[in-house]
């Protein structure tokens, strides 16, 4: 799988062997189990080269170094004095993650001057914001496994998931005070859009149509945070209003992009790439877009039938039909069709590029459009 290598490789390592994953939910996710292991994005090495991205050396320096000051400003963010909050607040942070959206933030804040001081804590803000979602996230999901730990809600339960989620956000809150009242506005108008998106996906299509919903969905509960991340990279390195803009629609589209690549691998990785359980999706009745084209395909072909057959039937919590259902998405036209909708968004997240000049920076978010899109391939 081109690209997977890779992303391991900006992540920081999932600390395998560490947590007792005995009592986690089984599931493919387990076997043979291999985590993420090299962490570039906390030695501050070349983060960038090493996704096999275009890149001029300097720019990737600068950029891993901003990102290494990122790392270790979260664990100090996230301190408190009560050992459980404490404990429950740096379970998921400790276990690693790609750091997109710092990632994506640093990268924009190369079109300006991306040593300003409110780089660091701007990133801070993206990156706790998504941290409280996930623990969230999670908790809605029923989620046992994230990056590639248990889950705060399988160690902790659900009550103490959602109130450290609600300490994380006060805890982003408190920085985007630090950096002026457009950031606050920013992180909340993104807050509540996001979770606009998480409470469209639990309510579902309501009639509309469920592949415009879909898009819809991922656009709001993912996109708008990675678009507000390549705006903060903008507005606080100080680039003209215009390319604020390209930035932002930059992040957006790049960002559907991201999710609708992940939720490709959630069905596509056979082991822990991901370092979650693949086919939560199916087993949690969310329906995905490769799922989606196969429910609206009208293929007659035996496998095409048996899986919209099994698709229709709603959540597949049944052993044997998820991994019947999973192995026939991983072979079929739907799947093969979602991906080039991976592919025509992260392209057209290339031409939102257009007004930002021409450079190593650029060419590096042009790059990092390819490697979304082959993510999945
Ligand atoms: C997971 O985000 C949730 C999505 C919005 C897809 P990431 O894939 O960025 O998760 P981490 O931060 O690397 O764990
Ligand atoms: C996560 O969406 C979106 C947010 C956390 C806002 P998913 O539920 O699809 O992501 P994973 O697969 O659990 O990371
Ligand atoms: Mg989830
Ligand atoms: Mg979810």
């Amino acid at each position: 799988m081109p690209g997977g290598g890779a992303w391991e490789a900006l992540s920081v390592p999932y600390r395998s062997g560490v947590f007792d994953l005995a009592g986690v939910t089984p599931g493919p996710a387990r076997a043979g189990a291999v985590w993420h292991r090299k962490s570039v994005v906390s030695t501050g090495d070349s983060a960038l080269t090493s996704l096999g991205l275009d890149i001029d050396p300097a720019v990737d320096a600068s950029v891993s170094a901003t990102l290494a000051v990122v790392e270790d400003a979260l664990r100090s963010n996230v301190a408190s004095a009560d050992p459980l909050v404490a404990e429950a607040a740096r379970h998921l942070m400790d276990a690693g993650g790609k750091r997109f959206r710092p990632l994506i933030l640093a990268l924009g804040a190369q079109m300006g001057d991306p040593s300003r001081a409110e780089i660091v804590p701007a990133a801070l803000v993206v990156e706790l914001t998504h941290l409280a979602t996930l623990y969230h996230d999670d908790v809605m999901d029923e989620a046992a496994v994230r990056r590639g730990a248990p889950s705060a809600n399988a160690r902790w339960g659900n009550s103490v998931a959602i109130l450290v989620g609600d300490y994380l956000f006060a805890r982003a809150a408190d920085i985007a005070a630090s950096l002026g009242p457009e950031a606050v506005h920013l992180q909340a108008r993104t807050f509540a859009r996001l979770v606009h998106g998480q409470i469209a996906e639990t309510v579902g299509p309501r009639g509309s149509d469920p592949i415009a919903h879909y898009l819809q969905v991922i656009a709001e509960k993912t996109a708008s945070l990675i678009a507000t991340s390549a705006r903060f990279g903008g507005l606080f390195s100080g680039v003209t209003p215009e390319q604020v803009e390209a930035l932002t629609g930059y992040g957006e589209t790049i960002g559907i992009a991201f999710q609708l690549s992940d939720d490709l691998l959630d069905i596509a990785s056979e082991s822990v790439q991901s370092g979650k359980t693949p086919g939560t999706d199916l087993r949690e009745g969310v329906p995905t877009l490769p799922v989606l084209y196969a429910l609206a395909g009208d293929d007659t072909d035996a496998s095409a039938v048996r899986l919209r057959e099994l698709l229709a039937s709603g959540p597949l919590v049944d052993d044997a039909l998820h991994a019947e259902a999973l192995g026939l998405l991983r072979e079929s036209a739907a799947m093969k069709r979602a991906r080039e909708t991976v592919r025509t968004y992260a392209e057209e997240a290339r031409a939102q590029l257009a007004p930002l000049p021409e450079g190593s920076p650029r060419r590096a978010m042009e790059s990092l459009c390819d490697f979304i899109a082959d993510r999945t391939s």
